[in-house]
């Protein structure tokens, strides 16, 4: 019946827009951040460690380590049904805040897949000067100063306290504001401001369905809430 009711406000809307998090790609087998499982990523580690500019600078090796790390498990790590299934709909904006590149390698168009949180794929130079480099996934980076500035490189990734990059949240921003349906799939709706864009769709009548294996923050704000794993309930919405 739900499956049902969210086929419907797909059917009637023109511009579905989608917004997800790591629950996208925890059937590809890469760990989620919180969750009511154990190995969840910051019930394992600190965010404030690991995440953070304050961390990186006390100690460099341990964060670009901790990330090499997270770089071989994306490595291994293959599309799951529910990539697919979003790869299906060439039309539909992908907002992501998954740093793996799981959704390219479905066959999502770069140009139409929106890293709210970066990339995990690249370096840049912690003091922006606009530098980057493309990181060899399997082998990982090494601790290195930028070639233009000096600065210290770094994993191209939104870390706590960092601003999110201007050009993308502003066309996510745009997007969620103006689409008749978002489609929320697998995040905890915690994380500000990316969270708030499920905020802006709701307050500009747009519908919101999410798929979830559980309730999350964003659970008050759903027209249709469908609870179970996306791989599942992703082909069968939009197959
Ligand atoms: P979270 O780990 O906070 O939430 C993952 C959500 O996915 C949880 O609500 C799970 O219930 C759900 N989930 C797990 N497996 C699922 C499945 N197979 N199908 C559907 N849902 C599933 O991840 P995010 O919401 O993405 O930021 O976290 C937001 C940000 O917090 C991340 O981008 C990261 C993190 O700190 C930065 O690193 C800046």
């Amino acid at each position: 019946m739900t499956l049902e009711k969210a086929q419907d406000l797909l059917s009637q809307s023109a511009n579905t827009v989608c917004f997800s998090g790591a629950g996208l790609s925890a059937e590809s087998g890469i760990a989620t951040f919180r969750d009511s499982e154990t190995h969840a990523l910051w019930s394992r580690y600190d965010p404030t460690e690991l995440a953070s500019p304050e961390g990186f600078s006390k100690h460099p090796k341990t964060v670009i380590d901790w990330y090499n790390w997270r770089r071989a498990a994306v490595a291994k790590a293959q599309p799951n049904p529910a990539h697919h299934a979003l790869a299906a709909q060439p039309q539909m904006l992908q907002i992501t805040q998954n740093v793996d590149d799981l959704l390219e390698r479905a066959g999502c168009a770069t140009e139409n897949v929106v890293h709210l949180h970066g990339v995990i794929n690249q370096d840049h130079c912690h003091r922006r000067c606009g530098h980057h480099e493309a990181v060899d996934m399997k082998e990982g980076s090494r601790q290195r100063k930028c070639p233009h500035c000096g600065g210290a490189m770094r994993p191209a990734v939104v870390w706590f306290g960092e601003t999110l990059p201007e050009q993308d949240w502003a066309r996510a921003q745009d997007h969620c504001q103006q689409t008749q349906c978002l489609l929320v799939i697998g995040t905890s709706a915690v994380v500000y401001p990316a969270a708030s864009l499920i905020q802006y769709t709701k307050s500009h009548g747009g519908k919101v369905i999410i798929i979830n294996t559980q309730a999350s923050g964003a659970s008050h704000l759903a027209d249709v809430e469908l609870i179970g794993p996306c791989g599942e309930i992703l082909p069968q919405l939009l197959g």
